[in-house]
C-alpha cells in the first residue's frame, strides 16, 4: 500500500516506536500510585519522557507536559478551562471541528466567537484580520497553526503577540504542524496542543498539552492523580492538575521515542524532504486539465506538506476509493474541517487530501501521479 494520509495519523511507525510501546507493555505498573520497585521505575520513565517533550517544545519545566489521549481532548481542557460566561473568542477561517465544536457547545453560556480570515502568503493581512476581530469581550485567540485541509500555516508568533499586546490568551493547536514546524513555547504561548501521532510519530491515543507558568485553569476532568489523595479537591500542581486517572504508558513511551525519532532525524530535513514531494507533485498536478488545485505552490514559510485538490468530474470521496482501490490510501471529504472548506468554497464537494511522511518516497508520489492521469 502508497499511504498518503499521515496527516490523519502517521503510518508506518518508527521501529523505536513500536519497540518502546511493547516493552512498556511488558514492564509497567501503575506510577504515582504505590511505593514499590515497578511502579516507582513507570513513574521515572515518564518523567523522562515529559523532559523530551519539554526540550522538544522549550516547555519550562517537565511538570508543564500533560500527557493527554489527543489533541482535541487537549484542546478540549484548555478552551474549556479558560473560557469564563459571557467571553468572547477569536478563531481562525480553517479550525477543525476540535475547536469549533466545543466552541460551540459553549454558546449556551453566552460564549461567543469571531472567525478571521486566513490569508495564506500574506501574515501581515492574516494579523490584521485577527486583530479587527477582537472587542471588549474577547478573552482568548485560539487557532490552528496549519489548517490540516491545505496546509495553510498561519504565523502564530505574531498572533501570540498580537493577543498578549491586547491582554488576551494564546492557545495554539499545533496537530497538523508539531514534527514538522519547529515550536518553541518561549515564544509566549499560553496553552500550546498537539496530538501524538502525526508528525511526532507516537501511538494514536496520545496527545500533548503544554502549559505555560503554573497554570491553575480550571478542569474539566477530576480524579484520582495519586497526589493529596486526602483532600477532595483537584490539586493545583502541575502536571496533576490535568492528568486524573492512570495514563497511557505505553502509548506515552511510544510518544517519547517518536519525539526522538523526530529530534534525531531533524525537523528541517523531514520538512525539506515532505515539501520536495509536495512541490513536485504540486508540479504535475498544475499540467492535469482536469485537476484543480486550490492553494499557490506550497512555500514553507505560508505551508505545511500538506496539499488538497479535487478532480473534475468526481466527487472527492469517489477520486479517494479509485486511489484505494489502486492501493494509495488518502483521506476526502470535509477532514473534519468544515470551516476550511468553506473558507476555500468546497464544503458541497470537499477535497482529496495527500500528506507525506518521512518515510514516503518519490516512487510513492509518481505511483499516485500515474494512478491519476490514467484513472480520471
Ligand atoms: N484531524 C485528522 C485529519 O486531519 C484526523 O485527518
Amino acid at each position: 500500500m502508497i499511504y498518503l494520509d499521515n496527516s490523519a495519523t502517521t503510518y508506518p511507525k518508527p521501529q523505536s516506536v513500536l519497540n518502546s510501546c511493547a516493552s512498556a507493555m511488558r514492564n509497567s505498573a501503575n506510577p504515582g500510585r504505590s511505593g514499590h520497585n515497578m511502579s516507582l521505575a513507570t513513574a521515572e520513565k515518564i518523567y523522562s519522557a515529559r523532559r523530551t517533550a519539554a526540550d522538544f517544545f522549550g516547555a519550562e519545566n517537565e511538570e508543564n507536559v500533560i500527557f493527554t489521549p489527543s489533541c482535541t481532548i487537549s484542546l478540549n481542557m484548555a478552551i474549556k478551562g479558560l473560557l469564563k460566561n459571557g467571553d468572547h473568542v477569536v478563531v481562525s477561517s480553517m479550525e477543525h471541528n476540535a475547536v469549533m465544536r466545543p466552541l460551540e457547545q459553549l454558546k449556551s453560556r453566552g460564549i461567543s466567537c469571531t472567525k478571521a480570515d486566513v490569508f495564506a502568503g500574506d501574515d501581515d493581512k492574516t494579523t490584521d484580520s485577527f486583530r479587527h476581530a477582537i472587542n471588549s469581550k474577547t478573552k482568548l485567540i485560539v487557532c490552528t497553526h496549519a489548517s490540516n485541509v491545505w496546509g495553510v500555516r498561519l504565523p502564530i508568533e505574531r498572533l501570540c503577540a498580537l493577543a498578549h499586546a491586547y491582554g488576551l490568551l494564546f492557545i495554539v493547536d499545533a496537530a497538523q504542524s508539531a514534527g514538522v514546524v519547529p515550536i518553541d513555547m518561549h515564544d509566549g504561548y499560553d496553552v500550546l496542543c498537539t496530538a501524538g501521532h502525526k508528525g511526532l510519530y507516537g501511538p494514536m491515543g496520545t496527545g500533548l498539552m503544554i502549559v505555560s507558568g503554573n497554570n491553575t485553569m480550571q478542569t474539566i476532568i477530576e480524579g484520582g492523580t495519586g497526589s493529596n489523595s486526602y483532600s477532595s479537591e483537584q490539586p493545583d500542581e502541575l502536571p496533576d492538575r490535568f492528568e486524573s486517572g492512570t495514563p497511557n504508558f505505553s502509548g506515552i513511551m511510544g510518544l517519547k521515542s517518536g519525539i526522538e525519532f523526530v529530534s534525531s532525524h531533524k525537523i528541517e530535513k523531514i520538512s525539506a524532504h515532505e515539501f520536495k514531494l509536495m512541490r513536485y507533485l504540486y508540479s504535475r498536478l498544475e499540467k492535469m486539465p482536469k485537476i484543480k488545485l486550490y492553494t499557490p505552490m506550497p512555500d514553507d514559510r505560508y505551508f505545511v506538506p500538506v496539499l488538497s485538490f479535487n478532480a473534475e468530474g468526481y466527487d472527492s470521496e469517489e477520486a479517494a476509493a479509485i486511489l484505494n482501490r489502486n492501493n494509495i490510501a488518502v483521506r476526502a471529504g470535509l477532514h473534519c474541517a468544515p470551516c476550511a472548506h468553506e473558507a476555500m468554497g468546497t464544503l458541497d464537494c470537499g477535497a482529496v487530501r495527500i500528506s507525506p511522511c518521512a518515510f514516503t518516497k518519490q516512487n510513492d508520489i509518481d505511483r499516485l501521479i500515474y494512478v491519476l492521469s490514467k484513472s480520471l
